[in-house]
């Protein structure tokens, strides 16, 4: 593996999932692999399970982390041929170089901003830092794809069952906020690449973009589509074609035991309860979060061991 910002960049999903599962039998079986490297993180915006659990992969794997909130250094431009005389002290192509010199793989956490929908999908971070930059670069959130997080889901899934192929349903829920639709991109690419009985189920309006949605089967009756379901997969996002707006906070769509009955419920986090997920589902034995965030680790942990044995 030479970078990873996508999912594509894994050669091989279900060989990759196995050989996770395995690294948490022994979590240190690696752990000097990774001496004399240095993973730098950058981070535009919040985090607390991608930090954490990918300075813990990374130091497993007996790597140095340097962690950078980017928001407390030089703003950074990222146009070519402006003339600096504004907010930014700094370029991208000098940033991308100069940390390059301090890291042996830098990965980058950065949002969209659900304002402009071009300039999101043109993911101008990451294909910045991938252009300047002289060493590989992980994707810890972008504007439009979670990799890391999808990796882990597809860890999870293949942890909770042994049918061959699971009914596994993405479902829209509410939340006061914009979010961005990262997280559910990413997601249904792994669902599209492994197998399992995939669908979507979210209230008129909030339709992702086809290109990533395919054939995939959609619907807008929560409670049909969750029928039978092994997996229900929650997730808000903001609407697509009327680019980052919440449209309504239907607290119809709320996930409830009811309406979950049997299933594993998933969930990246954090999550508000009581609006997106209700208390009885996610203090259930059905709920998986916890269980999912710890793959978190292992997920990071594979990708980072890949990329060092690419050095
Ligand atoms: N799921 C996830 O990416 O969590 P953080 O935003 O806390 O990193």
């Amino acid at each position: 593996m030479k970078k990873f910002t996508t999912i594509y960049d894994i050669e091989n999903i279900p060989e990759i999932i196995q050989e996770a599962i395995a690294l948490k039998t022994d979590p240190f079986q690696y752990e000097t692999i990774g001496k004399h490297k240095t993973l730098v993180m950058l981070f535009f915006n919040a985090s607390l399970r991608t930090r954490l659990s990918t300075e813990k992969a990374a130091k497993n794997l007996g790597m140095e982390v340097m962690i950078l909130d980017i928001n407390s250094t030089w703003n950074i431009e990222f146009k070519d041929g402006t003339i600096m005389n504004l907010h930014s002290a700094e370029h991208i192509k000098e940033a991308a170089q100069v940390i390059s010199q301090y890291a042996d793989m830098i990965a980058v956490r950065a949002f969209p901003s659900l304002k402009n929908k071009a300039e999101d999908e043109s993911e101008y971070i990451m294909n910045s830092f991938m252009k300047y930059a002289t060493v590989p670069i992980i994707n810890m959130e972008s504007a439009t794809a979670h990799p890391l997080q999808a990796l882990t889901d597809a860890i999870t899934i293949s942890e909770l069952t042994d049918k061959k192929k699971p009914k596994v349903v993405l479902s829209w829920a509410p939340h006061p906020k914009a979010l961005p639709h990262a997280v559910a991109n990413s997601f249904i690419k792994m669902m599209q690449s492994i197998e399992v009985d995939f669908s979507i189920v979210h209230p008129k309006g909030y339709a992702l973009n086809p290109e990533v949605t395919k054939d995939i089967p959609i619907s807008h009756h929560q409670v049909e589509a969750l029928k039978n379901a092994d997996v229900v997969y929650v997730k808000n996002w903001s609407s697509y074609n009327q680019y980052g707006q919440v449209l309504h906070e239907d607290s119809n769509w709320m996930i409830t035991k009811e309406k979950t009955g049997n299933a594993s419920c998933m969930h990246c986090l954090p999550v508000r309860r009581n609006v997106v997920i209700e208390d009885a589902v996610l203090d259930s034995k059905n709920s998986v979060v916890i269980q999912q965030a710890n793959n978190r680790t292992y997920a990071a942990q594979i990708v980072l061991k890949k990329l060092l044995e690419n050095q």
